[in-house]
């Protein structure tokens, strides 16, 4: 298939790039560098397409898309952090963006498969998180809720193309994924930022009390999942989330990657007003129900946790230090 990845130098984009090719896809990416990397897509020079642009310039959008079947959507403005510091071009990149890579695969005649995320449900309590839950987020004047609201925006945008003018399209829902390629800057990849303080022997630093649980995914089996998304009839109008329902305190994290990355480095507590400023909102516990990935795609997380921070840790060590 001719495939383009929006997004396709960042790090589940240039992850699944990879997958793709190794399925035999011809691949075509778009990306604007503002948070992907060079280094993401450097052994990719003759094997891929790269376009340097972005997904705001829609008539640029309507020529990339041109000619090719699928295209998955990952492009965004992505991290706590960035949306905080810069809610309007988050909101912007996030809905008129994605409402210019559906339109062009209208155009196309492209199937579309949109990256969402595990923020659509907000700090809802009901667990694990089924894609049929309510959302439930904070006040419109806390920036932190904008990205939740621009992502589920982009699934009612991606749902209401598919039933008024015919879009064939599905969504993802990215629970807290790692792996190689992980980057920190700007982002507040809570794994990302442990791993490079413990390597280095800097505190390894945890948000709040560190009672608060995450559960992580592998990037190699978020890419797996996202593929057979765009591929299988079963997937086409529906939403189905992709994690993996191990739980993990974020306190225990950081003692189980100071032991994997042999590091003496102390744990410091910092609270959230320290870190995000006042009024920022986080979620107790967020877990995964991928009850419906089983079904509709025959998918399931395979990489354990332990597997996967070794994993990344080695990366980090041959790449960031
Ligand atoms: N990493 C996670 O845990 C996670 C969780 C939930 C959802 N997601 C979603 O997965 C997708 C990929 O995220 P990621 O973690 O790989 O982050 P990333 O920052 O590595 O990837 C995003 C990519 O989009 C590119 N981009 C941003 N704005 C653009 C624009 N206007 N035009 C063209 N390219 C642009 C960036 O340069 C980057 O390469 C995003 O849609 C994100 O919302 C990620």
């Amino acid at each position: 298939m001719r495939i383009l990845v929006t997004g396709g130098a960042g790090f589940i984009g240039s992850n699944l790039v990879d997958l793709l090719l190794a399925e035999g896809h011809e691949v075509r990416i778009i990306d604007d560098f503002s948070t992907g990397r060079r280094a993401n897509v450097a052994h990719l020079a003759g094997r891929v397409e790269l376009v340097e642009g972005s997904i705001l310039d829609a008539d640029l959008m309507t020529d990339v898309v041109g000619g090719t079947d699928l295209v998955f959507h990952l492009a965004a403005a992505v991290g706590v952090r960035n949306i905080i510091e810069q809610p309007l071009r988050s909101i912007h990149t996030n809905v008129q963006g994605t409402e210019n890579v559906i339109t062009a695969c209208l155009a196309s005649d492209a199937r579309v498969v949109l990256a969402s995320t595990s923020e659509v449900y907000g700090k809802s309590p009901k667990l694990p998180m089924n894609e049929d839950d309510d959302r439930v987020t904070g006040p419109t004047h806390v920036a932190r809720w904008s990205y939740s609201t621009a992502k589920a925006l982009d699934e009612h945008l991606a749902f209401a193309y598919a039933a008024e003018r015919g879009l064939r399209m599905s969504i993802v829902r990215y629970f807290n994924t790692y792996g190689p390629r992980l980057h920190e800057n700007g982002y507040g990849s809570v794994v990302a930022s442990m791993v490079g303080q413990a390597l280095i022997g800097a505190p390894i630093t945890v948000h709040g009390d560190g009672s608060q649980t995450r559960c992580f995914g592998y990037v190699a089996d978020t890419a797996r999942g996202t593929m057979l998304s765009g591929m299988l009839d079963g997937a086409l109008d529906e939403a189905i989330n992709l994690g993996n329902p191990v739980e993990i305190t974020i306190g225990e994290l950081a003692e189980r990657i100071r032991v994997l990355c042999d590091s003496d480095s102390d744990i410091v507590y910092r609270s959230y007003d320290e870190v995000y400023g006042k009024g920022f909102e986080d979620t107790k516990r967020r877990v995964p129900d991928v009850s419906k990935a089983e079904r509709v795609l025959g998918w399931a997380p395979l990489v354990a946790l332990d597997d996967g921070l070794a994993r990344t840790i080695e990366w980090w060590r041959a790449n960031n230090l």
